[in-house]
This record gives structure tokens, sequence and C-alpha cells, in this order.
């Protein structure tokens, strides 16, 4: 097991991966415990599933609500759980961002954890602090930053995950070694069929190189003021795709570096090299690299993103596989280059 910490502005966050989740009672900070638990994964582990009284709850992105909020709030009235309470998430993202966006709200705020069980969510979601839900059709617009007691990242328990929730965290690693480890993408190069087996000492080091990575970086801008949005690599443009298309996150996010990555070279901060070392990585991982629905409505979609300022963008490129830097280009420019090139 190896641990690494958060230094968040309302407390150290511990990151714990490759715990099993059966020994999570010895992080719980009270025995006043409730777990907000996604169900397919309680039924899937409900025979060693901490004993403590637990919310179940359905996930989709629609579930990530208010009204779940409203939902999980009554029966912790229900339940009469007081300050003393301590809420844990055991799920993937969807379970970790409501159940921290809950645990920050009732009560003025009680505690709270997770056990995190999708690879996107131990790599990405359950670290970092944001917490929220969506909001009529908007992404994540209601929420807070807030950091989680622990984070138990077991790669046992992603033995029972679907193919494509392994592909849409394999996506953010990738995202990971190219903006900032260069010798973590060229372990992806070596390892990527033993990664798609889930062989647990190459999970166990992806995961903990990418959480090393995405909290390193929130060490130094939990807020998002600057640095921390070196992390949207592949998303401005995924994001467009992931809306219009329908297709997954992971797969959205993969076109999206493959066209930063060329939109990079065409600017002459990426060889020709890396950029085919790029798109190779996400083609050996059994990801998508190019785009083959309507353009139109995805520039359009990207016009609207919530990132933009005026006629800008922070769009975040990479100087050489490992090092990303944050430029801000203006819309027409990458409507220019995404027309003719993407
Ligand atoms: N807070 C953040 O910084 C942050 C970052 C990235 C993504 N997110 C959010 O995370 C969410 C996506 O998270 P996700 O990809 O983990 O999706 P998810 O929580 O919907 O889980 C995906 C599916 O896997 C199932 N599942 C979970 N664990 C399982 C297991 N061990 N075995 C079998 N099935 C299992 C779930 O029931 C679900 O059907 C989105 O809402 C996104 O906005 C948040
Ligand atoms: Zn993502």
């Amino acid at each position: 097991m190896h641990a690494l910490e958060i230094k968040g502005s309302s407390k150290v966050s511990r990151l714990l991966v490759g715990e099993s989740y059966k020994n999570v009672n010895k992080y719980l900070t009270s025995s006043n415990t409730v777990i907000v638990a996604d169900s397919n994964v309680y039924n899937l582990y409900r025979d060693t599933f901490p004993e403590y009284k637990t919310i179940k709850i359905d996930t989709n992105e629609n579930m990530k609500s208010l009204d779940t909020v409203s939902f999980i709030i009554n029966e912790l009235i229900e339940m009469e759980a007081d300050r003393g309470l301590f809420l844990l998430g055991i799920g993937g993202g969807i379970i970790c961002d409501i159940t921290g966006f809950v645990a920050s709200i009732y009560m003025r705020g009680v505690p709270f954890g997770f056990i995190s069980t999708t690879l996107l969510s131990q790599v990405d979601a359950s670290v970092g602090g944001k917490n929220g839900v969506n909001f009529r059709g908007y992404k994540n617009i209601v929420g807070v930053f807030n950091q989680p007691d622990f984070v138990i990242c077991d790669p046992d328990m992603l033995k029972t995950l679907p193919e494509e929730e392994i592909l849409n965290g394999c996506a953010e690693i990738i995202k990971h070694g190219a903006i900032a480890d260069k010798n973590l993408f060229e372990y992806l190069e070596n390892n990527h069929k033993a990664i798609l087996k889930l062989e647990s000492d190459v999970i166990e080091r992806i995961v903990y190189d990418s959480i090393k990575i995405k909290s390193d970086v929130v060490n130094r801008d939990e807020k998002e003021k600057g640095e921390r949005r070196i992390l949207n690599f592949g998303h401005t443009f995924g994001h467009a795709v992931e809306k219009v298309t329908g297709v997954s996150h992971g797969r959205a996010v993969s076109i999206g570096m493959a066209a930063a990555a060329g939109l990079s070279e065409s600017r002459g901060i990426l060889t020709h090299s890396d950029k085919e070392r790029i798109i190779a990585l996400i083609k050996n991982l059994g990801l998508p690299f190019l785009l083959t629905a309507n353009k139109e409505k995805i520039l359009d979609a990207m016009r609207r993103d919530k990132k933009r300022e005026g006629g800008s963008i922070h769009f975040v490129l990479l100087h050489g596989i490992g090092n990303a830097v944050i430029e801000n280009i203006l819309i027409k420019e990458l409507e220019e280059y995404f027309t003719h090139n993407v």
C-alpha cells in the first residue's frame, strides 16, 4: 500500500493506493458512519460490505442531481444523523461527487471519505476535492471544493468493472502521462497489454503515478486558478465531442487529446514523432483518435464551453510529452484548425 497526501485548505486528505476496502474501519473517525453506495457495487460486494446503515443510489448522470441530494439528506434526517456523522461514499465518480457534496452541506459539513471503485474515479474523480452535482443539463455546475479525509483505491475492486469503464480510466491515465510524466507515458507504451488484462501490479503502479501527478497539481493550485487547468488536456474538444455524439467520456477525451496533440504539432512545440506516439498509445489501449461525427455541431458546442473567456479559450497544449502548457487561444484559430485537421 502506498499513501499520498493532498494538503487542501479544508483539511489534509490521505490517498491510499493498494489498500483493501475491507480495512476501511481503520480510517473512519466516527462509529456513527453512514454509507452512500452505488447500488451495482453494493450488489456485487454485499457479502463483504462494511456493516453500517447504507443508502443505495442507482448511478447515471441524471441521478447526479439536487433531487438525489435531497433524497440522501432526507434519509440522514430519518436516521437522526447528527454532527457526529461520518459519510462514506462507495462507488465511482458519481457517488464520490454526490457524497462529498452532501457531506459538505449537511449540518454545515461533516467529515467524509471514499472507497473509490472505478478506474476513472481512482485516478481522477475522487482525488482533488471537487464535489457537486449537475443542474438543468449543466454538468457539475453546483458544487464545492472540500477534501475527503481519505480515499481508498483498491485495485481488486476494478476486476468487476465493465470494459468501457476501464477505458474511461485509461484515457485519464494517458492524459496524466502526456501532461506531466514522460516515464509514466513510456510505461504505458510498454505495458498496454498488461493494463487491459488488469494485472494488479501494473494497475497499482499506474494508479499511483496518476494520483501523484493529480495530487501534486492540486497541492499547488487547489481552486483551479491556473496550473490545475492542465488537467483539462483533451477535455475542451473532448467535452464537445461527448456532448454532441454521446460517446463515453474516455473515448471523447481520447479524440480531444489527439486533436490537441495535432494542434501542438502545428504550432511547432510537439514533434511529429511524439504526436504519433500519443496516437499509437491511444490506439493500443483500445481508444479512438479520429472524429467521425458532425464537426459543425461539435465546434458549436466548443464555442459555448464554460471555460471560454471572451473570444478566446484556455487551451492545453503539449510542449513535448510530459510537459503541458496553457495557451489562451482565439476561438477562431481553434475553429480554423479543427475544421481542416481533425
Ligand atoms: N470531482 C472530480 O474532480 C471529477 C473528475 C472527473 C470526473 N468526475 C465525475 O465522475 C463521474 C464519472 O465517474 P465514473 O466514470 O466513475 O462513473 P460512475 O460512477 O457512473 O461508474 C460507472 C459505472 O460503473 C459501475 N461501477 C462502479 N464501480 C464498479 C465496480 N467496482 N464493479 C462493477 N461496476 C462498477 C457503476 O455502477 C456505473 O454503472 C462523472 O459524473 C464526472 O463528472 C468528477
Ligand atoms: Zn475527464
